[in-house]
């Protein structure tokens, strides 16, 4: 299939523009916009025609459901059927970083949720968004806006790289401040829920407000997963990227031993273990600094596939961060993890 839509590009601020995207999307065309999480890819969720067109866009497998972006968390009664539960999570959380699964009504498509009878509600809080959730008039169905396999993108460059031509607008909102994609959660009980993918609502901030919190593995091989885009192998960059677990100290010594050795490797770490990695580092921000770890972990995995085309790479190195654990950790781990294929080299 070839993709030659003429795209119109919506600077930040651009209120007419903004408007203009938002009645495309209405119409039925594919528009790409910011949230706070990562950017996505967004289609009326009222359009069956239009969600199919996402898929192709993205080239994602036709079997992974798209969740649905709103303007007010209480604009899920009109697509699903909500609970206490919901309401306690949206009063909590929404606007902001989570997704809950909830069973969907007849006027969500099929092609929005690959067939399945649950749909994923998010209310996102970055205001351009919100302004054009709004100004849509329409629940939008979205999945992050890359193209299927790349890293989820972050920043508008990242849009216009993957999409253009693809799409009929992208929507400038800047740098996402999270960086990683929702927390998806699957509601077991009056006071119980599983998180399906973890993301920037922690288990702990989840336990806060309910008492039984679990988490899906489905990461294993031969598992199923709940949640269907955790069976694919995503945020993959071009080169075989390997993670290290050791401390600091010993893991810059194992790269810095691997380029005397004459390996041609990229190291993604932190800004104080840079220092004498030159041209071959990409930082992501201080050591202690989880939030900058999260926020540009994609953009360091792009950059990787940037360098890699104009130089040769044999390898990607970088930290494992710890899987359990507070906050964005475990998150950055589940993104890392797959990235690289799950291969950890212990240091
Ligand atoms: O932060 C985010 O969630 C971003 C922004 C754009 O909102 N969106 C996003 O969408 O990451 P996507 O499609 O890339 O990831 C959604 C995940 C997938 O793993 C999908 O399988 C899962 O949520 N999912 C969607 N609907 C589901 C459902 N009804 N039941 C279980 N899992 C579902
Ligand atoms: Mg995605």
């Amino acid at each position: 299939m070839t993709f030659d839509k003429k795209t119109l590009l919506v600077s930040l601020g651009d209120e007419a523009g903004l408007s203009l995207a938002a009645e495309m999307l209405r119409g039925g065309e594919l528009v790409i916009f910011p949230t706070e999480t990562v950017y996505g890819l967004g289609a009326s969720a009222y359009d069956a025609d239009a969600a199919y067109a996402v898929f192709e866009a993205k080239g994602r497998p036709h079997d992974n459901p798209l969740i649905v972006h709103v303007a007010k968390p209480e604009d899920a009664e009109s697509i699903a059927y909500t609970n206490k539960l919901y309401y306690r999570l949206a009063r909590a959380f929404m606007p902001g970083p989570i997704t809950i699964i909830l069973k969907k009504r007849d006027i969500i498509p099929d092609e929005v949720t690959a067939g399945g009878n649950t749909v994923g509600i998010r209310c996102p809080s970055h205001p351009v968004a919100h302004r054009f959730i709004e100004l849509a008039g329409v629940p939008v169905a979205a999945p992050s806006a890359n193209l299927s396999g790349r890293p989820s993108p972050t920043r508008f460059s990242h849009c216009t790289d993957d999409m253009m031509g693809r799409v009929s607008a992208i929507i400038d909102g800047g740098e996402c401040d999270i960086g990683l994609e929702s927390t998806v959660v699957l509601l077991t009980g009056e006071d119980s829920l599983k998180i399906l993918r973890p993301g920037g609502v922690s288990r702990d901030a989840l336990l806060c407000v309910v008492s039984d919190v679990t988490v899906a593995d489905g990461l294993r091989e031969g598992e199923i997963p709940l949640s269907p885009g955790m069976k694919y192998k995503h945020y993959a960059p071009r080169t075989p990227l390997f993670l290290l677990k050791g401390s600091r100290t010993r893991v810059t010594e194992y790269v810095k031993g691997k380029i005397a050795a004459g390996e041609r490797c990229l190291f993604i770490s932190y800004d104080e273990d840079s220092a004498g990695f030159g041209g071959v580092s990409i930082s992501l921000g201080g050591a202690d600094d989880v939030r900058s770890h999260a926020k540009r972990l994609f953009a360091a995995l792009r950059e990787a596939d940037r360098i890699g085309e104009t130089r040769t790479i044999d390898v990607i190195y970088s930290y494992a961060p710890s899987e359990g654990g507070d906050g964005l950790d475990p998150a950055i781990y589940n993104r890392l993890i797959r990235a690289a294929n799950h291969t950890i080299v212990e240091v």
